[in-house]
């Protein structure tokens, strides 16, 4: 549904995002991860057609980026870094106003239909200066979706929010999955792109790596595996060491860390072996290291 290839922007001698090459099939949250300046918001501008970019190719939907620009922006929804919506008018009349502009068949319906959704629809004639900025932010996301595009990007939707009006709009973006819609998320909360996001690239401003969160995590460390023993003997440790499938063993307060690229197939030999040595095993797991780890790890290696 997104396609980039080479994509770069420079201003001036700076580059913003270098040869940004890139795929989102239809369907897909894919969450764009990077520190401040990384480019994220410069690839969301080129992407939706706000600014050219320097070098390089980008299509959404199959319409080219620089020549289909006028049917790209009918094709997809943008929840920009400050929602500026109108103040003074009404909930209401602020979706009312972009599904006129977007010439959306039953303006009145898909008003009702995204306000509804949001919660907002009691509240629907106050204006939107009275709104509280979770509130505020829930009204720009559904002004991004009145026209149901396609592809809806959303540039930190819930970074200038506290954690609960974070949590509502969060929830919200959750529920738009599995609806067919493509979601192009930037963000630098780990926590919520883990949690939304079929996958993540991670950008500064070249694209480091892309994958599942999982396997970010598994690209970086490994898979491994944590037991935790009663009491655990120098034999024990040499005979875990010893199975095939085990590249490395630590031990630390009777924990065990086993790396072995394949934790299904490894854990019933080393529990087996453990007992067989009259080891007390208190629990068998396989170790997570979370986005955050892998994130900072990335960024030090890019550095
Ligand atoms: N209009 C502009 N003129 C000059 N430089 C710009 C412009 N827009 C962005 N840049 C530069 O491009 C780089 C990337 O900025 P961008 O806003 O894309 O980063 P970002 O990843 O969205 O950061 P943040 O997380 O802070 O929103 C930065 O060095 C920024 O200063
Ligand atoms: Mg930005």
């Amino acid at each position: 549904m997104i396609q980039t290839k080479e994509l770069t922007r420079t201003f001036g001698r700076n580059v913003a995002v270098d040869h940004l090459t890139l795929e989102v099939a239809e369907g897909e949250i894919f969450g764009l991860l990077g520190p401040n300046g990384a480019g994220k918001t410069t690839t969301v501008r080129m992407l939706t057609c706000l600014i050219a970019p320097t070098t390089g190719e980008a299509s959404i939907a199959g319409l080219r980026v620089g020549r289909d620009d006028m049917e790209i922006r009918r094709n997809v929804g943008i929840l920009t870094e400050s929602p500026g919506l109108y103040d003074k008018l009404s909930a209401y009349d602020n979706l009312d106003f972009y599904a006129r502009l977007y010439g959306v068949a039953d303006p009145a319906a898909q008003v009702e239909k995204y306000l509804t959704m949001l919660g907002l629809w009691e509240r629907r004639n106050e204006t939107a200066v009275t709104f509280s900025k979770g509130m505020k932010q829930k009204l720009a996301i559904a002004r991004a979706l009145i026209h149901e595009p396609k592809v809806l990007f959303l540039d930190e939707p819930t970074s200038a929010l506290d954690p609960e009006a974070a949590k509502i709009v969060r929830d919200f973006i959750g529920e738009l999955k599995g609806q067919g819609r493509t979601i192009f998320l930037c963000t630098h909360n780990l926590d919520e792109a883990q949690r939304l996001c079929d996958r993540i690239g991670v950008l500064k401003t070249r694209l480091i790596a892309v994958d599942t969160p999982a396997n970010l995590e598994r690209r970086l460390f490994g898979r491994r595996l944590l037991v935790r023993l009663r009491r655990v003997t120098p034999e024990m440790i040499n005979a875990v060491h010893a199975l095939d499938q085990v590249t490395e063993v630590e031990e630390k307060d009777g924990r065990l860390t086993i790396s072995a690229p394949d934790p299904e197939a490894v854990t019933p030999l080393v529990v087996r072996r453990l007992v067989q040595l009259g080891a007390d095993v208190l629990q068998v797991n396989e170790l997570e290291h979370g986005l955050e780890e892998t994130y900072l790890s990335l960024m030090k290696e890019a550095a």
